[in-house]
């Protein structure tokens, strides 16, 4: 089959490969049919996260089940699955409390839960931006779409991933219907964290970031834009709460924050929400930060720190939750409003093309070139 592989720092190939095949009597064989970029394939690509040359990259996929193995009896050859970028083994302690995230049954690793498709420290496991993919217990894993799953195939890929994970972030924060939010980062996390505060009632939503056009989406998502390089962000939110900072917010940036000169300021996004967020308000962090990072110019960054402003946070009382988005919590509901047409996560996409265009569009998608907000390959077509 054909498939993208990484090979070394800011280099990807679409290469010939071995087929998948079914391996255990629980997995499911996919034919993808949509796979997106994510901005977590992003620190892949830049060679900070060890993700090791030879391996095939994606973890946003969806496509048509095409093989099941002998123990899979709810999902059927034909059926038009999404993916939880999250695999679960659905039985072990979190898998049972609905954190697929951290499941501990399918990462190797004895120090390590929560397993992925083509992730770096996250399992062995092929990615799917490729023409085919294993994906194990299949009947766990696999949300069989509804009807118009090929008519809404760009609106339901985003379930994989980068919409429950924009949702996790307002439900983290802990939004209330009629509340202020503000959200740092407007790449595709950001933009449908904003979408997804739409859609559960908050009364204003603040979006921050440089890009212009990906701040003219999140104004289409009905959110102030919020441009950090024209004027401080936190007193831009400041003002627009009347002096009181939004209720809730969220982190959709991570660890490779920029600041003023486009240099990377790790703590940047976290002393911002700190400030912008009232006294009592939420916080919800889905940007990746991680343990260790030893290509960060930043002395503390090598080793997994910031220089977090926790005095700050304390007196004001607020509260923070973080970490990978379960997204099996979230992806049922979510394709129903979809159905339904209250939600259309597919507005960020931007680039529709084919996996032998893949060098080109990591490339674009890395330099947040204008435009590129959000690119889905279509390995079928
Ligand atoms: N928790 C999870 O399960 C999960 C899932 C998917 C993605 N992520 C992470 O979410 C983050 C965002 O992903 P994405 O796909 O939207 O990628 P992205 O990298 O395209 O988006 C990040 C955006 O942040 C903006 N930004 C940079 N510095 C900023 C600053 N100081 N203030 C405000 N905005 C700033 C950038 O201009 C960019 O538009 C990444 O770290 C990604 O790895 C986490
Ligand atoms: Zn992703
Ligand atoms: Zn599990």
């Amino acid at each position: 089959m054909k498939a993208v592989v990484y090979k070394g720092e800011k280099q990807v190939a679409m290469e010939t490969v071995d087929d998948p095949r079914i391996e255990k009597p629980t997995d499911v064989l996919v034919k993808i049919t949509t796979t997106n970029i994510c901005g977590s394939d992003l620190h892949l690509y830049e060679g900070r996260a060890g993700f090791e040359p030879g391996r095939i990259l994606g973890h946003e996929n969806q496509g048509e089940v095409i093989e099941v193995g002998n123990a899979v009896t709810r999902v059927k050859v034909g059926d038009r699955v999404c993916l939880p970028f999250n695999i679960g083994c659905g039985f072990c302690d979190n898998c049972e409390h609905g954190l697929t995230a951290f499941c501990q049954t399918n990462n190797p690793d004895p120090a390590m839960v929560g397993a992925a498709y083509g992730y770096a420290n996250m399992g062995p496991y092929w990615g799917g931006q490729a023409e085919l993919l294993r994906v194990p217990f299949g009947d766990f894993n696999c949300l069989v779409l509804p009807p118009d799953a090929d008519e809404k195939a760009n609106d339901y890929v985003m379930l994989s991933d980068i919409f429950p994970t924009g949702w996790h972030a307002t439900r983290l924060a802990g939004l209330q219907p009629g509340e202020s939010i503000v959200i740092y980062g407007a790449g595709p996390v950001g933009l449908l964290a904003a979408h997804a505060a739409a859609i559960q009632g908050a009364a204003k939503i603040m979006v921050v970031d440089e890009h212009q056009d990906r701040l003219k989406l999140a104004e289409d998502f009905g959110a102030v834009p919020i441009d950090f390089r024209a004027h401080d962000p936190v007193e831009q939110v400041t003002a627009l709460t009347g002096g009181r900072g939004a209720d809730r917010g969220c982190e959709c940036v991570g660890y490779q924050a920029c600041g003023l000169k486009r240099e990377e300021v790790p703590n940047k996004t976290m002393n911002d929400l700190v400030k912008s967020v009232k006294f009592t308000g939420g916080i919800g962090v889905v940007g990746v930060f991680v343990p260790q990072d030893p290509g960060a110019h930043d002395e503390l960054a090598k080793s997994g720190q910031i220089a977090f402003d926790l005095g700050t946070f304390f007196t004001r009382g607020q509260k923070m939750g973080s970490g990978q988005c379960s997204v099996k919590r979230y992806n049922r509901r979510l394709a129903e409003l979809i159905h339904a047409g209250k939600a259309q996560p597919s507005r960020i996409v931007s680039h529709e093309i084919s996996l032998d265009q893949a060098a080109e569009a990591y490339r674009h998608f890395d330099k947040r070139d204008e435009g590129w907000t959000k690119v889905v390959f279509k390995p079928a077509a």
